[in-house]
């Protein structure tokens, strides 16, 4: 790069930094000229007029924000907001991982999905995660080189920026406030503070890991303390300068294959070379006069998202409070919506997904028949299975609105917290370990207890399929609501609660987002309720059939709606440092 150019990227880095950090995490006044629809409302949003910004690292949403009144559209803020979360908050913002991105263009109305997940390397054979007898192997699909798929986030993010960006920044302007922060440092603090313990025995087994997120000792860095990404912020100068093939070419690549490699795995530089993201037509569907636009395929989450509410279409509207009554059809419904995503998604450029059938209300009203008010449906064959064995749900949403009434949903992910724990040596690029995604063998569940068959089986440059559900509701086409969230298989019964709570039950997108979440995925046959639910609900839930769990909270919804003249948006409180604010 020039050194006038790289002077004022410089410059316009630290200017962003500076705003982002003076003006967020303090109250605002708020400029707002239009009534607040809000009184006697027991949680409030976060309300602005021209642009929101919602994600789970609050300086990442500073970022975001300042994007927007520099005058960049929501992709700009998404992507600038994208390499902030790599280094912010390591254990899902990523270069090493991918993610999906659904875009709402206001002028001229459309909504484009990006699909940036990872690819398994074209030398990938459907017996790669077996043993000799044929038995799926976890620690190959979790903990080895075998489990890396080749990273998508650079080229979703390229593609993003270079198609739908307001061309006012370049890829090195937007990625100039993340290297400020990877040469500075950042405070050990909020999530990353409460996440880098959890994940130091993983980080610990690799030395090239070990040397940037821990202590000499193996022991995670105290509260309080700088993590400084030097590496990090190199190839971040280097994907400003060069754009997408300084990541997938050149040096980088060859850092990432090389440590892919000696941790067992088959990436080649061509993999990495051939990556492309896809820009892809997303799934729709109504629900109570509403129209649903969310993630198709290899994402299971947007065509199960509308099956769910498709289902529940046919019932009456779930009342305020949480009716035991209302909770076990939501939990049946998700039953039969998670039985199909076993036996029919997969990667749509490798078999056919009857997307179609599945979002259909004709469908939808045969499978409403197998419910009954009273009892639970039979037990599947599947009732011995074990539960969840690994429940990491590593993954972070972020959702952005501008003055223009354009949008970006975006979740993207490493799989599990901090990926397989490997950093690529002299990159600071934590990889994925996205490929126990797939079914390793008919039928045994994968880390988030999600099983599969022929359908998500790995195979070369195959995508695995994903629960990633970012989401954007509609009514009478202007856009009313952006969503998603992380929590691996519970992603789509969140982002389908989330819904469910504003349409029908008439909540704000912060009570919403707040509110107790249940979870049922059919196998294991146990449904799960977070702690704050009422006990006589859960005690009338047994009593209709249902074995329910209590168990600690899931998700980090990170949602905005949006109504004339007012955005109001709402971080979910599930984890620290989470911030929604706008301008
Ligand atoms: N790795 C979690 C998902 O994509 O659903």
């Amino acid at each position: 790069m020039p050194a006038t150019r790289r002077g004022a990227v410089a410059f316009l880095a630290l200017a962003i930094l500076l705003a982002a950090l003076l003006g967020f995490g303090a109250p605002r006044a708020d400029p707002l000229q239009v009534p607040i629809p809000l009184e006697g409302t027991r949680i409030l949003p976060v309300l602005a007029t021209r642009g929101m910004v919602v994600t789970e690292e609050k300086s990442a949403t500073g970022i975001g924000v300042e994007i927007l009144r520099q005058g960049g559209n929501a992709v700009d803020a998404a992507v600038a907001v994208s390499l902030a979360l790599a280094v912010t908050l390591p254990k899902a913002g990523n270069l090493g991982g991918g993610g999906f991105m659904l875009i709402h263009l206001a002028a001229p109305e459309k909504t484009i999905a990006i699909d940036y997940r990872e690819t398994a390397p074209a030398a990938t054979t459907a017996d790669v995660f077996l043993d000799a007898e044929g038995r799926a192997v976890a620690e190959k699909s979790r903990d080895t080189g075998l489990s890396v798929g080749v990273p998508g986030t650079v080229a979703g993010l390229a593609l993003a920026l270079r198609t739908y960006g307001s061309g006012k920044f370049g890829l090195s302007d937007l990625a100039a406030p993340a290297i400020a922060l990877a040469r500075a440092g950042i405070l050990v603090e909020d999530d990353l503070a409460d996440s880098l313990p959890k994940a130091a025995t993983r980080l610990g087994h690799w030395p090239s890991s070990a040397k940037i997120f821990l202590n000499p000792d193996g022991t995670a860095p105290a509260r309080g303390t700088r993590l400084v990404q030097d590496d990090l912020a190199a190839v971040l100068e280097r994907i400003g300068s060069e754009g997408e093939r300084g990541f997938y070419e050149g040096p980088v690549a060859e850092k990432i294959v090389a440590a892919v490699r000696a941790a067992g795995g088959r990436m080649t530089l061509d993999d990495m070379k051939s990556y492309a993201a896809i820009e892809r037509v997303p799934v729709r569907g109504t629900y109570r006069g509403h129209e649903i636009v969310s993630m198709p395929p290899p994402s299971s989450g947007g065509v199960h998202v509308i099956e769910l509410l498709n289902i529940l279409e046919g019932f009456p509207p779930a009342k305020a409070g949480y009716a035991a009554a209302d909770l076990h059809l939501l939990a049946e419904a998700m039953k039969l919506v998670y039985a199909d995503r076993a036996a029919y998604l997969g990667d749509p450029d490798r078999v056919a997904v009857p997307v179609r059938g599945l979002g259909s209300k004709a469908y939808a009203a045969k499978l409403r028949k197998r419910i009954s008010p009273t009892s639970v449906l039979p037990p599947a064959e599947s009732r011995r299975l074990d539960p969840t064995p690994y429940e990491s749900a590593e993954t972070t949403h972020f959702s952005i609105v501008d003055g223009a009434g354009n949008a970006v949903s975006c979740t993207t992910t490493l799989n599990f917290s901090y990926g397989v724990g490997l950093v690529a040596e002299g990159t600071g690029i934590l990889l994925n370990n996205e490929l126990d995604d797939f079914a390793a063998a008919p039928g045994t569940p994968n880390a988030h207890g999600l099983t599969g068959g022929a359908a998500n089986a790995p195979g070369p440059r195959h995508r695995p399929l994903s629960s990633m559900t970012p989401t954007m509701i509609f009514r009478d086409h202007a856009l009313v609501l952006v969503t998603g969230s992380p929590g691996g298989a519970r992603i789509i019964t969140t982002v389908a609660q989330i819904i469910l709570d504003v349409i029908d039950r008439g909540m704000n997108i912060a009570e919403a987002t707040e509110a107790p979440r249940i979870h049922h995925q059919g196998r294991p046959e146990v449904l799960e309720v977070e702690r704050g639910l009422s006990t006589d609900t859960i005690a009338l839930l047994r009593a209709l059939g249902h074995e329910v769990r209590v168990r600690g909270a899931w998700g980090s919804a990170q949602s905005i709606t949006r109504m004339p003249g007012l955005l109001l948006g709402a971080a979910d409180p599930r984890h620290r440092g989470t911030l929604a604010a706008g301008h």
